[in-house]
């Protein structure tokens, strides 16, 4: 007899797009050992005297080297799961455990980079990525040996001495994530990281996120607004719905690894993009012509300006 899930899986609109190869991936995927679970996470806030529920009964787990892409609509609390897991906030009830170790607290399990960079301006780029290294311990000279590897790997050796204002965008970023690997954190949680780049770097930055993430041994939670960057990027992804946020579905990406540029044109890309549209932005009820004109009535005429029709 098959459950209700079983007939979900079945009929599901992406079916046709998942090999045999992307299958048996995704098995091996969550045989991994879990480095981060929630479960059962809720958290409000407080506003004005009311609260408001963000977050309603999440549950999921991403496993060891598993890349998880999170979307939703805006204000649906990407944001204020990541700062959970990072320790920045605390739930309301459920648990978060990374590694099979509750989370209670910021830890350097965890590392983090934001839309907005999160570069100390003051420092160089060497002395950025040395920071957590002295932090917990190392001495200088390990850390700046080991801050030189790292700065090698994304091709930023020339800008060594420079300070956060004299690079672009992209090198900023560059450098956020490498700050943030340096630690050796267990997974790393992005926010928007590419947000504010041209669609250009934020490619260029997307290829260069999956090298690093392909050759080191690290979990991505990897919040965006894009479903190209999502799609292009995960393995799953976690699609949120808002008002509370809950989750929607967790989505296997039908997309083999390697992914390069043309993986963006291909079939199965537009298929899981036009899914997930349906999810994310679903169609609005067409307004009619009086609803129309009575949204345009909001803004006043000045009296004095003469009947043109
Ligand atoms: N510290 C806070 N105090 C009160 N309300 C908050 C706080 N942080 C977030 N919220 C509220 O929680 C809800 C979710 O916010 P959050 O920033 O997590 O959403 P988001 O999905 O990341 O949105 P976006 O896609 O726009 O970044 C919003 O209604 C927001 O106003
Ligand atoms: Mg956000």
């Amino acid at each position: 007899m098959t459950n209700k899930t079983q007939v979900e899986q079945q009929s599901h609109p992406l079916n046709s797009w998942q090999t045999a190869e992307i299958q048996d991936r995704n098995e091996r995927i969550l045989k991994r050992p879990k480095t981060l679970e929630v479960k059962g996470l809720d958290k409000s806030f407080e506003h004005k005297g009311k609260t408001n529920k963000v977050l309603n009964k999440i549950d999921f787990t991403a496993y060891k080297r598993e890349f998880i892409c999170v979307v939703g609509p805006s204000g649906c609390g990407k944001s204020t799961l990541a700062r959970l897991i990072a320790g920045l906030e605390t739930q309301e009830a459920g648990h978060i455990l990374v590694d099979g170790k509750h989370v209670t607290e910021p830890g350097p399990d965890r590392g983090m980079v934001f839309q907005s960079y999160s570069l100390f301006p003051w420092m160089s780029v060497k002395h950025n990525v040395m920071f957590g290294l002295t932090q917990s311990g190392m001495s200088r000279n390990s850390a700046e040996s080991e801050a030189f590897q790292w700065i090698d790997l994304v091709g930023l050796t020339p800008f060594l001495d420079a300070y956060p204002h004299q690079l672009s965008g992209g090198m900023k970023q560059r450098v956020a994530i490498i700050r943030a690997l340096a630690n050796q954190p267990k997974i790393l949680l992005m926010d928007e990281p590419f947000a504010a780049l041209d669609p250009q770097n934020r490619l260029k930055m997307q290829q260069y996120l999956l090298e690093i993430w392909q050759n080191i041994d690290i979990t991505v939670f990897f919040i965006t607004h894009d479903l190209d960057e999502a799609i292009y990027l995960a393995d799953r992804i976690l699609v949120l719905d808002a008002n509370p946020g809950q989750v929607r579905e967790v989505l296997n990406v039908p997309l083999p690894r390697p992914r390069a540029e043309d993986t963006l044109l291909s079939p199965a890309f537009m298929a899981t993009k036009d899914y997930l549209e349906t999810l994310v932005h679903p169609p609005q009820p067409e307004l009619d012509f009086e609803e129309k004109l009575s949204m345009v009535r909001l803004v006043s005429v000045n009296a004095q300006v003469p009947d043109i029709f």
